[in-house]
């Protein structure tokens, strides 16, 4: 087995350096070799992908369609995703021009960092975050400028949002915003978005919108764009892994107007050159032909979510209530304090239950855990009661 050569290893791409490896897979990694452990601790969808999608790419590579597809998409998923984003906020995407596809939304993320950053320029993160958004800006030399949400129930709030743009975030090319949020659930009303947006107008600044779990609202939130305020200046990300299970299949889109999306579908190509065929091919046909199936997944997750909820709460976990994804980011019991390393550190050697210490999303963050419940029912029902034994035995 060669070893690199040590002369070698100091000449790599410094940036490098800065970057630590995902500590939300480190230490899911770590407690994963604890025997009988349940981890709620990874956004994997448990569903299966559905069959009628799983059988259109079947077709296609039966059919040899496998060669390279068109950079920024197939035309009929450009459509597809062009026809979804006006049936569901109501904004139209020029499928020839406005919209690209692209490897997962990490790759959408990848290709519009690398279209808007330059070394040393900033860019907004609301936090607690997705915690990858801090290494893939850093990866382009720029700087994230975090925004801790914690005080308003983690939503940014405008007010909020005006003042750090004055002060330690003045001149931000850029600000992210995950809505419906990892990991805190939260979803942002139309007239916080409109509000917002309506700041952002006033500054030289581009707005991204994460919507990967656009389709995983509960109740009576409804999830909204900046794109239907902003349209202008939004680029909007989203994509099927979440609502449709198909966080392996690694297919993604960005809508957002045709100047800035000529960038981004070159950026796109240069990294990736288009996304395999057929699973473009199983994206038209969850687009057109799927539209339920995020309702059934809907149904399930909210069921699991009322679920965690209450019990959580009862035990006197505390949390500014989840609307949307899949995930609950709980305030740690008071009596335990708030080391929620420690606290997750612990609760899955004695209880045996993984979840993600909260400080890892970011500033905001410290003194709360994350729960994915996109696990099965009985899953959750067993992890609640062996949480319920280590809490109430602290
Ligand atoms: C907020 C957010 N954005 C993007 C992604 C990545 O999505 P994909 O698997 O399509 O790359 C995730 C996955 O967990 C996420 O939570």
């Amino acid at each position: 087995m060669p070893n690199l050569s040590s002369d070698l290893s100091s000449i790599i791409n410094e940036r490098l350096n800065n970057l630590t490896a995902s500590k939300i897979r480190a230490f899911d990694q770590k407690v994963s070799n604890i025997p009988g452990i349940i981890k709620l601790t990874i956004g994997e969808p448990d569903l299966a992908t559905p069959d009628h999608v799983k059988e259109a790419a079947i077709r296609d590579i039966q059919a040899n369609d496998s060669h390279y597809a068109p950079q920024a998409g197939k035309p009929e998923l450009l459509e597809a995703i062009s026809n979804y984003l006006e049936r569901s906020i109501n904004v139209h995407y020029d499928p020839t021009s406005e919209i690209c596809v692209t490897v997962g939304a990490t790759g959408a993320l990848n290709d519009i960092f690398m279209t808007l950053l330059n070394p040393g320029d900033k860019i907004l993160v609301p936090t607690p975050v997705w915690a990858l958004y801090f290494q893939l800006i850093k990866m382009t030399g720029a700087i994230p400028v975090q925004v801790d949400t914690k005080k308003d129930g983690f939503i940014l709030t405008p007010e909020h949002l005006r003042h750090v743009l004055n002060g330690r975030g003045k001149g931000a090319k850029a600000i992210i915003l995950t809505d419906p949020s990892n990991p805190t659930g939260r979803v942002y009303p139309a007239d916080t978005l409109k509000a917002l947006a309506e700041v952002i107008k006033e500054y030289k600044i581009f707005s991204v919108t994460d919507e990967i779990y656009a389709e995983l609202v509960y109740g009576k939130a409804q999830h909204h764009s900046l794109s239907e305020y902003i349209p202008n200046r939004n680029i909007l990300i989203s994509g099927l892994s979440k609502a449709y299970a198909m966080t392996g299949w690694r297919l993604g889109y960005i809508a957002a107007p045709k100047q800035i999306m000529k960038s981004i579908r070159k950026i796109n190509s240069f990294l990736v050159t288009s996304v395999t065929d057929n699973v473009q091919i199983a994206a038209v046909e969850a687009l057109n032909n799927g539209q339920n199936d995020p309702k059934e997944a809907r149904k399930i997750y909210e069921a699991r979510l009322t679920f965690m909820q209450s019990g959580l709460e009862k035990l006197g976990f505390e949390m500014a209530t989840p609307q949307g994804a899949f995930y609950i980011f709980a305030k740690i019991p008071e009596k335990y304090g708030t080391d929620d390393e420690q606290f997750a550190f612990e609760l899955a050697q004695k209880a045996k239950v993984g979840v993600t210490p909260g400080r890892y999303f970011g500033k905001g963050g410290e003194g709360y855990v994350r729960l994915s419940y996109a696990s099965s029912t009985e899953q959750l029902k067993e992890s609640l009661h062996r949480i319920s034994n280590f809490v109430n035995n602290l």
